[in-house]
């Protein structure tokens, strides 16, 4: 019993085996993995309570952190490893919760019909200019939603409402597929311009299938409002869930998340952003050099999710 620990995970990616791999190696604590979409677990978790011997960490999207479920699924953590290690706007201030990987929300424009220099920031996206030529997904999505929620922090309720009603006037089709779909919808001509996490945009370029590199290579990025606040990220979150039957393994897996070992993962695996200072990138990321990221705390954009999913359905962004 004392040498395992029970990870709730809403990440998807097979990178992330290695990473719970490497850390049963170095600790020799075996980790029970039990996938799911975020609202599904905490659904679990809350229904099962302390009475099950499941929890114990979650690695979730920030937004799933909202405060409403935030308050009763995770307990505080105080750990001078992770204070040390983390930037101080990747720790929720009671330690309910912590950061560990970026993901940039950028925008990409079609090369032949896009001058980039028209387009620098997420409130360009809602510019009448752009009536009928932006594609992003629905807003059932953690991305889109952890978006509006810091739309919310910097403009307020009504100006993220605004926002997002411009949004939904310059959509070039109702919202559909993932990520990848949208930067696909650019290169095919369908839209000029899309919104999509900056990982599946390198797993184009990656792409051992031609079609892939040929269709991202019609494509490029912007990271947006590099002026004023920088890019919204996403952030790859875990903490220790409320009664977690194996608390103390559950901080030590914290403290491995901010590793140079696990951080290294995180950037290697799935081309993601490291959170710790120093940590090599992938060299794709490594060529867009620096650029300016939004620090807004991660517990501001789990505190504005409901607020955000209300604005999503008041405008109609389905
Ligand atoms: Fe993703």
């Amino acid at each position: 019993m004392a040498d395992e620990l029970n990870l709730y995970s809403a990440r998807h990616y097979d990178s992330d085996e290695r990473l719970y791999d490497a850390f049963t190696e170095e600790t020799g604590i075996e980790v029970n993995i039990l996938e799911g979409d975020s609202d599904q677990l905490i659904e679990r978790i809350q229904r099962e309570g302390v009475a099950s011997q499941l929890t114990s960490c979650l690695p979730l999207t920030q937004a799933a952190c909202g405060a409403r479920k935030r308050k009763s699924i995770f307990q505080s953590v105080e750990s001078d490893v992770l204070n040390e290690r983390l930037p101080e706007s990747m720790r929720h201030p009671d330690g309910l919760w912590f950061g560990f990987s970026q993901r940039a929300r950028a925008i990409y424009y079609n090369r032949d019909n896009v001058d980039p220099s028209q387009i620098t920031s997420y409130e360009d996206l809602a510019d009448p200019q752009f009536e009928g030529k932006v594609c992003i997904r629905s807003s059932n999505n953690i991305y889109n939603q952890s978006l509006l929620a810091a739309m919310i922090e910097h403009h307020g309720e009504e100006g993220a409402e605004e926002w997002a009603q411009g949004v939904v006037n310059n959509m070039a089709r109702a919202p559909e597929g993932g990520d990848t779909d949208q930067i696909l919808g650019v290169a095919s001509g369908e839209c000029d311009i899309a919104v999509a996490n900056h990982y599946y945009y390198v797993r184009l370029l990656k792409s051992d299938d031609d079609a892939d590199r040929e269709a991202a290579r019609k494509v490029g990025i912007i990271f947006p409002n590099q002026d004023d606040r920088g890019t919204h990220v996403n952030v790859g979150g875990a903490g220790v869930v409320e009664g977690a039957p194996n608390r103390e393994n559950a901080v030590r897996f914290l403290e491995y998340l901010a590793s140079d070992t696990a951080q290294e993962i995180f950037a290697s695996g799935n081309n993601e952003f490291p959170v710790v200072e120093g940590i090599k990138k992938d060299p794709v990321l490594e060529s867009w050099g620096n650029f300016k990221t939004d620090d807004v705390n991660i517990s501001v954009l789990g505190e504005n999710n409901p607020e955000a999913i209300r604005i999503f359905d008041r405008v109609g962004w389905r």
